[in-house]
């Protein structure tokens, strides 16, 4: 129920892609226009990053759930039925809201709810629900548009692509009353009972008895202040965190989510088999995510960010060639190899280890920083993008292929990365990832 969250977040992000073409004949946008229209609710996705993590530390990470709901639900119904362009864009900015503290709330919730050994295959379900939601978008905007004329669709059409939101939005606000609160922010607040008898619903009693053990001895030895984020242990913990959030974002996924269409129109291909290829991708996006729960826990979170973010720099650069030497199909295999590395690996993996990585007093705020690092740069890369992407002189001297060398670029630091400093979470509990921070500082000082 909780992982709805990231169903409403995948759809909310990616239905614009369908939308943008009749809203910018509706409203006559200009090309500026029409950048912020996309794009104005990923400024909201940073500022609800940024406010979840108070809010999921003052009032539970439940309440804030439904908060996200609401939210959603308004903008819903706010930008199907909008009274002008402010309005349309205020209520996208609403439900970027609801996206922000849902993309962080639904993960740590999964979190702090899953007994460790299966809490990666748990949370890797929020990033396919992620996925379900941005490929239940594209058919959305495909069956909605296909059977009527443009003129009804820019009407019409993106009002019901954006309303048609609203239905899983009031699902998730309801199912939301039927789940508990997180036991680990419970026992923080001193309801010791309370999280007991959450944890044992998840796990049986003995399960409940060792890690409420665990969960109180770990909260005894935290400040609870968002400075201990600063000190020495948790110091790496929160660089690992953000610069895995900027990673996953700035080696370019989302440009392919949300500009898809318009590469593979740039390289020679009609706006049908464009079309069709975008919902290749989606497809592509959900099936590796599959692979990833399957793998997650098995192999490791190292691992797989390892080997997908490898499959991730060869498909890039390999696109940039494609690109360059205007080859549509040998392009299409790069695209679908990248999103099958990316839905593998570093989609799931982030999430997961945004998750589990802070300490337990503070990780609603340490979340909160590192989401909003994520959507910052969302924001960047899809604001950037078109620009780079009709630059004359870009184009000229690079043949297209310019933004995929720059993501590609970074995809290998990246890797050095995660190589360097990624720690293996799989099987530790929460308090023991909490453990490891402090003494793996102690030991490189010991070691320098
Ligand atoms: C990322 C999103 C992206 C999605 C694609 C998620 O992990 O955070 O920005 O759109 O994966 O599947």
């Amino acid at each position: 129920m909780a992982a709805l969250g990231g169903l409403l977040f995948g759809y909310d992000t990616a239905v614009v892609s369908g939308a943008i073409g009749f809203l910018k004949a509706f409203y006559n946008l200009s090309p500026f226009w029409q950048g912020w229209v996309a794009s104005c609710a990923l400024v909201g996705c940073i500022f609800g990053a940024a406010c979840a993590g108070i809010v999921s530390d003052a009032i539970g990470r439940k309440k804030t759930l439904v908060l996200a709901a609401i939210l959603f639900l308004v903008s819903a119904i706010g930008t199907a039925l909008p009274k002008n362009l402010t309005m349309f864009i205020i209520f996208r900015v609403i439900g970027g809201i609801g996206v922000g503290v849902a993309s962080m709330t639904s993960p740590m919730y999964i979190a702090e709810i899953s007994p460790a050994k299966i809490r990666g295959r748990m949370v890797t379900f929020c990033q396919l629900a992620i996925v379900i939601g941005i490929l239940a978008s594209f058919f959305v905007n495909y069956f909605i548009a296909t059977p009527h004329s443009q003129e009804w669709n820019i009407n019409f059409g993106w009002r019901w692509m954006f309303g048609a939101e609203a239905v899983p939005a009031a699902l998730f606000m309801i199912l939301l009353f039927f789940v508990p609160e997180s036991p680990r922010w419970i026992a923080k607040r001193g309801r010791h009972e309370k999280a007991f008898a959450i944890l044992a619903r998840a796990g049986g009693e003995e399960f409940a008895r060792a890690e409420l053990a665990d969960i109180e001895d770990t909260i005894a030895h935290e400040e609870g202040s968002i400075l201990q984020l600063f000190r020495p242990g948790f110091r790496l913990a929160i660089m690992v965190g953000v610069l895995l959030a900027v990673f996953s974002q700035c080696t370019g996924i989302n440009v392919f989510m949300y500009y898809g269409p318009e590469i593979f129109k740039k390289i020679g291909m009609g706006t049908n088999a464009a079309l069709l290829n975008t919902v290749f991708i989606g497809s592509i996006n959900l099936i590796f995510t599959f692979v990833a729960i399957k793998l997650i826990d098995k192999a490791g979170r190292k691992i797989l960010l390892n080997v997908g973010l490898i499959g991730m720099a060869i498909c890039l650069f390999a696109m940039s060639f494609a690109t360059m030497y205007q080859k549509p199909i040998l392009m299409l295999i790069f695209v679908l190899g990248y999103i099958a590395s990316f839905a593998g690996s570093m989609g799931p993996v982030t999430w997961t280890m945004l998750a589990e990585i802070f300490p337990n007093r503070v990780r609603g705020r340490a979340m909160s920083i590192a989401t909003f690092s994520l959507w910052t740069v969302n924001y960047i890369v899809s604001q950037t993008f078109p620009m780079m992407n009709e630059n004359r002189v870009l184009v000229e001297k690079f043949h297209n292929a310019f933004p995929f060398w720059i993501y590609g670029s970074l995809c290998i630091l990246a890797i050095v990365f995660s190589f360097k400093y990624i720690p293996e979470t799989k099987g530790k509990t929460l308090e023991e990832i909490e453990r490891f921070w402090i003494s793996s500082t102690t030991k490189r000082r010991n070691s320098s």
